[in-house]
């Protein structure tokens, strides 16, 4: 599977919705996550991130492994439905596109 990291929180710029041939993303209220059921490494929504937030499952940076895990419970909850079209990205995305270590700000 490909997976959604920690950069996307409280920015969630959604390029890469757009470019997904199954739909597998899933929208929560500061961060989007893929759906690994759905998931067909295709790759396409890498480079489409401004801030490179997905990776393969297998080129993920030590301190996001972690999110792989996370990424297919959170594309679980109810709440989180498939978003396929771009919006606007979250008001304070200038603030936090550059931080890292923003896993206690996630929302769900
Ligand atoms: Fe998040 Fe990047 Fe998509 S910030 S919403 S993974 S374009």
């Amino acid at each position: 599977t490909h997976v959604v990291t920690e950069a996307c929180i409280r920015c969630k710029y959604t390029d890469c919705v757009d470019v997904c041939p199954v739909d597998c993303f899933r929208e929560g209220p500061n961060f989007l996550t893929i759906d690994p059921d759905e998931c067909i490494d295709c790759a396409v929504c890498i480079p489409e991130c401004p801030v490179s937030a997905i990776f393969a499952e297998e080129d993920l940076p030590k301190d996001q492994v972690h999110m792989t895990e996370l990424n297919a419970e959170l594309a679980k909850l109810p709440n989180w439905k498939s978003i396929t079209k771009r919006k606007d990205p979250l008001p304070d995305h200038e603030e936090w596109k550059d931080r890292t270590g923003k896993l206690s700000e996630l929302a769900r």
